[in-house]
């Protein structure tokens, strides 16, 4: 069953603002998802609604003007709002590759496609240091994520610490607030230490890993080092001339390799990475520049550049947005592969509910940067609860006609004044009077569905979706018993 599968990422309470000339602008609010091992999670929503934003911040690539609100994202027990990308690639390498929607802006114009590819690896390519991260990985995640749990612990109580002052302040509780701030201090420092000795401990087994980790990669080196030698040497007395001079080159590529990814060795795994993601004849292809490439080639290779560094979840944003429809299908279909061969997780992001369909195991619909309604892409097909996510279903064209049944009225909201209510109510025929006062928190539909409309509240009007979604879910439901 899903549940039981193993979280790889986890996105909690993530708040992201921008500062703007015209304001504070609320690009991300109180967003949580997780995404679980070998699935793809597709995040769909209008232009606007922060689907980027949300991914960039996995990324670590998020714009100057970006600030972090609150929230984590967890990622192998870190949280990745809290190492610097240094220190990320210390414990794993960057095992979280993204694939933008415009592939001309990813690709360098006047660097050839190989090197483009080979550029990640080389710049990688020290395997003693990657044996020495290797070995104390394990060690270093252990006590970085003691910090870490530390931290959220004592935000968290902060936080409802905050909340419990306001609520007191308003009520004129002032021996309570005492009371509420003591309280808090005292979870600090319990907190603190019981985590900072766990955390000592942890620390003093990594020193002590990190210590036989370089007595390991000596050992490693001089042994590779000492065999070079002998080879050399032997060959001296094998070999004269040009032989020689041959077999010492030959040996010194096989020295270099044990030590570093060389050129050679770099060009090899392009290749095979290129043949993987469909290009026909990689060898006279790792020689061209990206404009003797079509937009469908283009967009596998900027797939390729990002499965060198052999990454463990693969984020797409809009990947397909400007191909014309028979590439893009081609596109969705080498990144289903790709995922269900290298056992990938995928976040995949796009503006068309249509294209989730293939694709999703779970979806997360998002409005004006929340999520609106999160399940299993059966509950999201087949019983969806949320207006916006209705008005999302109305849009998708017919597959036969191709024609877009109804365009959602309006425009989203200006996110410097985001609406007080459900930010949907404006374009929402179903709206009540509530969804203009208070926004609807997350109402459980199962234990794997949930959505924030007030319409799942007990005392809310019972009300159908609309004709269109709901015919089509009784064909489409007909046309699988089949
Ligand atoms: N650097 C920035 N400075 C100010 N506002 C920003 C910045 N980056 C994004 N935003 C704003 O944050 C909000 C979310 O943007 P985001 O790019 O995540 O939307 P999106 O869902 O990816 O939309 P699209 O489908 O158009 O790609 C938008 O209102 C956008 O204008
Ligand atoms: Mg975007």
């Amino acid at each position: 069953m899903a549940e039981t599968k193993n979280k790889v990422l986890s996105v909690n309470n993530l708040e992201i603002n921008f500062k703007t000339d015209n304001g504070i602008l609320k690009a991300v609010r109180n967003v949580s998802f997780d995404l679980y091992e070998g699935e793809t999670l597709c995040i769909v929503g209008e232009s606007g609604s922060g689907k980027s934003v949300t991914s960039k911040a996995i990324m670590g690539i998020l714009a100057n003007n970006a600030i972090i609100q609150g929230g984590n994202i967890m990622y192998r027990g870190e949280n990745l709002l809290e190492v610097s990308e240094d220190e990320f690639y210390k414990i794993r390498g960057h095992k979280i590759g993204m694939i933008f929607q415009d592939p001309l802006s990813s690709l360098n114009p006047i660097v050839k496609i190989g090197r483009q590819i080979t550029e990640a690896m080389m710049l990688n390519n020290d395997k003693l240091k990657l044996m020495y991260n290797d070995i104390i990985s394990d060690d270093l995640i252990r006590y970085k994520n003691t910090l870490a749990k530390m931290n959220i612990a004592i935000e968290n109580e902060t936080k409802k610490t905050n909340v419990r002052v306001a609520e007191l302040k308003a009520q004129g509780k002032r021996d309570e607030i005492k009371k509420a701030k003591e309280d808090l201090n005292k979870f600090i420092k319990e907190t603190k230490n019981t985590y900072q000795d766990q955390a000592k401990k942890y620390k003093a087994v990594l020193d002590e890993t990190k210590k036989k980790a370089k007595e390991e990669v000596k050992a490693y080196k001089h042994q590779v080092e000492t065999e070079h030698k002998a080879n050399v040497a032997n060959l001296k007395k094998l070999h004269s001339g040009a032989e020689l001079k041959e077999a010492l080159e030959k040996e010194d590529i096989e020295y270099q390799n044990k030590i570093r990814i060389t050129k050679a060795e770099a060009k090899r795994r392009a290749l095979e990475i290129m043949k993987e993601v469909g290009i026909p004849d990689p060898e006279k292809r790792y020689e061209q520049y990206p404009f003797e490439f079509s937009g469908g080639m283009r967009q596998r290779i900027v797939i390729a550049i990002a499965l060198t560094a052999s990454p463990e979840i693969l984020i797409c944003d809009e990947p397909t947005t400007a191909l014309d429809v028979t590439i893009q299908a081609q596109i969705l279909e080498l990144i289903n592969r790709i995922k269900k061969e290298r056992k990938l997780s995928c976040i995949f992001i796009t503006h068309d509910l249509g294209v989730v369909a293939n694709m999703a195991d779970r979806v997360a619909v998002m409005y004006a940067g929340k999520i609106v309604e999160y399940g299993t892409a059966d509950e999201i097909f087949y019983d969806p609860r949320h207006p916006y996510t209705w008005a999302l279903l109305s849009s998708i064209p017919d597959v036969d006609s191709k024609e877009k049944l109804e365009a959602i009225p309006g425009t989203p909201p200006n996110m410097i004044y985001p609406p007080k209510g459900d930010a949907f109510a404006d374009r929402s025929r179903y709206a009540m009077n509530i969804d203009y006062r208070e926004q609807p928190p997350f109402f459980k539909v199962t234990d794997t569905h949930y959505a924030a409309t007030w319409l799942l509240h007990e005392n809310a009007p019972k009300v159908e979706m609309p004709k269109i979604v709901s015919e089509r879910i009784r064909i489409s439901l007909e046309g699988g018993k089949q």
